[in-house]
C-alpha cells in the first residue's frame, strides 16, 4: 500500500505546501478575513432555492419554497427526494420540514432562514420553543479539508421561561438512490462503530452507469446518529414511522419485506429523539449525518470507474491516496487560478 501511495503522497504534500504558502501570502496581503467577500451571503441573502444537502450532482437536495414546510424537499431537477421533520412540544406535534401526507397539518412557524457558503440555518418557533436546524456540508474548495457528508444539527431551547417536553423526528425515503421510483430498494443496518446507529438504503440492482438519467441508480444513502439513550431508529413504512411518532409510540421494528419498490409502502430511514424536558437557559442539541456511498464513481479525466472506499472501516483516507499524480498536477494550476480570481465569491 505504502509503495503505491508514495507518488501521490508527495503530490499531496506539494499541493498542501503551495496552498499554505498561498494562504500565508494572501493573509499578509489582504488581511486574513475579507468580510466584503462574504457580506452578500450574510446580509439576508436568500437564494431562489435553498440548498440543504449539496454534496455532488447526485447527492443534492433543495427546498424550493419560502418555508421548509411549504413543499417537499427536492432534487435539483425538481423531483421530490422526500425528507421530513417533526417536533413534538408538550405533546402537540408539528412539522417543520416537508408537507407530505401523514405529517401533521400544523407546522411550526419559520422565523428565519439564512444561507451561508457551507451552511443553511433555519429557525422555527412554536409554543415557547425555538428550534434552530442547520444543514452543514463541509464542501470547502480545498479537498484536503472537505468531507462528502451533510450534518443536520438541531438546537432546541425554551424562549418563554417555561419547561417544555420535546421530541424530534426525521425521515427520508429512498428516492435519492433510484432514477425511477418503481425501482426495487433494499435497506440494512451497518456496524460502523458501536457508538453510532448507522442505516443505509439503496437500489437492489447496483448497475453502475446503466441508466441515462440525471439521477443516480446505484450506491447507498446513509443515515447515522450517535447511539445515545434518547435516540431510536427504524427502517420501515414511512406512514407507520410517522404515525408512531405522532402518537408517541415506539418506532416500528425494521421492516423485513425487501426488496420492494421505492414507492410501494415507501420504506424510509427514520430517527426519533426523546429530548425530555428543555428548561429555560439550556440548549439541547442532537445531530444526524447524511452520506452517500456511490461505491463506484466515474473518474472524469480517463473516463474510468473508480471504486470508492469511503465509509468503510479504516478506509477513510485511502481514496485521496489513490488520486493519480497527473490528476493533482492538472488540478493545481486550476486551483491557483481559481483562487487568484476569488473563486465563486466574485462570480
Ligand atoms: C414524496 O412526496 C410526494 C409528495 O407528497 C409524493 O407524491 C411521493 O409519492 C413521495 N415519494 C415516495 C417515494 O413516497
Ligand atoms: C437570522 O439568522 C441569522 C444567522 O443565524 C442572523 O444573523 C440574523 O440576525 C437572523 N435574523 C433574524 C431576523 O432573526
Ligand atoms: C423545570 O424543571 C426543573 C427540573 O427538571 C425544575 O428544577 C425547574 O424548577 C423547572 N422550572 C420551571 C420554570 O418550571
Ligand atoms: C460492532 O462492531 C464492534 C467492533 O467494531 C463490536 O464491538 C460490536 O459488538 C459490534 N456490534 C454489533 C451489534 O455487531
Amino acid at each position: 500500500m505504502m509503495a503505491s501511495c508514495f507518488p501521490s503522497l508527495v503530490a499531496r504534500l506539494l499541493v498542501s505546501f503551495f496552498l499554505i504558502l498561498q494562504c500565508v501570502v494572501e493573509g499578509k496581503v489582504s488581511g486574513a478575513v475579507q468580510p466584503e467577500k462574504y457580506d452578500r451571503f450574510t446580509a439576508g441573502f436568500r437564494p431562489p432555492s435553498v440548498p440543504l444537502v449539496v454534496v455532488d450532482p447526485y447527492f443534492s437536495v433543495w427546498s424550493m419554497a419560502e418555508n421548509l414546510y411549504d413543499d417537499v424537499t427536492r432534487f435539483w431537477t425538481g423531483r421530490p427526494v422526500n425528507m421530513s421533520g417533526m417536533m413534538s412540544i408538550d405533546d402537540a406535534v408539528y412539522r417543520f420540514m416537508s408537507n407530505e401526507p401523514f405529517l401533521p397539518e400544523e407546522s411550526m412557524k419559520q422565523v428565519n432562514v439564512s444561507v451561508f457558503p457551507t451552511q443553511t440555518v433555519y429557525t422555527f418557533q412554536q409554543d415557547g420553543v425555538q428550534l434552530v436546524l442547520t444543514f452543514s456540508t463541509p464542501a470547502v474548495w480545498n479537498y484536503l479539508y472537505s468531507f462528502p457528508v451533510t450534518f443536520l444539527s438541531y438546537y432546541v431551547r425554551s424562549v418563554d421561561g417555561r419547561n417544555h417536553t420535546v421530541r424530534l423526528y426525521y425521515d427520508n425515503s429512498a428516492e435519492g438512490t433510484v432514477s425511477d421510483n418503481s425501482h426495487f430498494v433494499v435497506w440494512e443496518r451497518v456496524n460502523v462503530s458501536q457508538n453510532y446507529d448507522t442505516m443505509r438504503i439503496g437500489n437492489f440492482h447496483q448497475n453502475y452507469c446503466y441508466q441515462s438519467n440525471d439521477r443516480i441508480d446505484w450506491g447507498y444513502w446513509f443515515v447515522q446518529v450517535a447511539a445515545d439513550p434518547s435516540v431510536s431508529t427504524s427502517m420501515a413504512f414511512t406512514e407507520l414511522s410517522r404515525m408512531s411518532f405522532i402518537t408517541n409510540s415506539p418506532l416500528p421494528p425494521d421492516d423485513k419485506n425487501q426488496p420492494r419498490p421505492c414507492d410501494d409502502m415507501t420504506p424510509a430511514l427514520a430517527v426519533a429523539w426523546d429530548l425530555g424536558v428543555v428548561s429555560p437557559g439550556i440548549t439541547l442539541s442532537r445531530s444526524l449525518t447524511l452520506a452517500y456511498d456511490q461505491v463506484y464513481s466515474i473518474k472524469v479525466i480517463l473516463m474510468k470507474l473508480l471504486r470508492q472506499k469511503l465509509l468503510r472501516e479504516n478506509q477513510v483516507n485511502k481514496p485521496i491516496c489513490k488520486l493519480p499524480l497527473t490528476y493533482l498536477v492538472c488540478l493545481l494550476p486550476v486551483c491557483i487560478l481559481w483562487r487568484h480570481h476569488g473563486g465563486l465569491s466574485q462570480g
